[in-house]
């Protein structure tokens, strides 16, 4: 089992260096799956010119926004000035999404800073009238942030909006129902819940415990991520918010998460990262899904032909492991 984690790879000017020649993509251009079912585009989200060159006319029925916070983990910005981006491509989405449609939006709220900037995104949205709020789920963390002087911030925030009508399909977890005695009385009988329900595992609710939180030990990890959200947490949204053949978009897409959950799910994604190295980590984990089934690279990673012999020597700091990123990401 090789164990060799890079370091975050927006921060490590070494390696980008090492890295960008060998990135398929450079800003403002598109890749087509040879398949001709995905797109991935070296794109700025908050480019409407560049977002309608990678839709070419196509509308998708959802939308899985994972935008960089505004937390420690992020560059930050004034807050105005975070929002009023958000705004602009929360606008752009609306151009590109179908009248019948959802939204789905990672974001996060910094508790050593007025909880920013999670309410002032919910009350920017309120403008957008094509958008109704529709759910505001919480995914929990294993491993959290905290002392002992506070509570440990281990919640996820995840913002459901949907235009007209969309189709929404209700999910269920692995866990079994174990709780007895919610009576009613159907048709005249007395019911008792387990009797009533469809399956016989719970629903996950707008709480959800049952994710685990990506680290080095998983298949699907992606080292040089510093924000992988979890296979099993896109899988759900997809399967709940969309059908077999419908466009999915994803504009922020880093460890490609969204478009490997879409091929596995027989879904269309057209998505992109206003970085080239993200970009290329993308197409390289569907390349490697389709040639190896395989969902990451688990404690190896993306570049191993780039470089084999990777080291911590060879970049300018220490790199994270894996869990510990995922740790930093507790932060937001
Ligand atoms: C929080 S991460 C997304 C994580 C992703 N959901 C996953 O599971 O891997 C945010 C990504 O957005 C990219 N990004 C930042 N600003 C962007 C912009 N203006 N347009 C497109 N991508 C951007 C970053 O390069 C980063 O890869």
């Amino acid at each position: 089992m090789k164990n060799n984690p890079l370091p975050r790879l927006d921060e490590d000017q070494v390696i980008r260096r090492q890295l960008l020649p060998h990135c398929r993509l450079q800003a403002g251009e598109i890749w087509e799956d040879p398949k001709g079912i995905h797109r991935v585009g070296c794109i700025d989200a908050a480019n409407s010119k560049q977002v309608s060159s990678l839709m070419s006319g196509q509308q998708a029925s959802l939308a899985i926004q994972d935008p960089p916070y505004n937390l420690v983990a992020f560059e930050v910005r004034k807050l105005n000035d975070f929002i009023n981006w958000a705004e602009n491509w929360v606008r752009i989405n609306d151009t590109v999404l179908s009248p019948d449609s959802s939204l789905y939006v990672w974001i996060g709220a910094d508790q050593k800073n007025a909880f920013q900037p999670l309410p002032d995104f919910m009350v920017m949205m309120r403008k957008l009238k094509n958008f109704q709020a529709r759910s505001f789920l919480t995914m929990r963390n294993q491993r959290g942030y905290g002392t002992q002087k506070n509570w440990m911030s281990v919640r996820q925030e995840l913002l459901y909006y949907t235009k007209g009508n969309p189709f929404f399909e209700a999910q269920y977890t692995d866990i079994p129902k174990i709780l007895r005695g919610y009576y009613k009385e159907v048709d005249g009988k007395r019911t008792e819940n387990l009797e009533r329900g469809k399956s016989d595992n719970i629903r996950p609710g707008n709480v959800w415990v049952d994710i685990q939180q990506v680290f080095y030990r998983m298949e699907e990890n992606v080292s040089g991520c510093y924000a992988q959200k979890p296979l099993k947490a896109i899988d759900r949204i997809i399967t709940a918010s969309s059908q077999a053949g419908d466009l999915v978009v994803d504009f922020f897409s880093h460890s490609g998460s969204t478009l490997l959950s879409c091929e596995r799910l027989g879904r269309r994604c057209f998505t992109a990262d206003i970085d080239p190295i993200y970009c290329e980590i993308t197409i390289r984990r569907l390349e490697l899904w389709r040639t190896a089934g395989r969902l990451g690279w688990q404690n190896g990673h993306p570049f191993e032909d780039v470089l084999p012999s990777f080291s911590h020597s060879t970049v300018s700091k220490p790199p994270a492991p894996a869990a510990e990123q995922a740790l930093q990401l507790d932060l937001l």
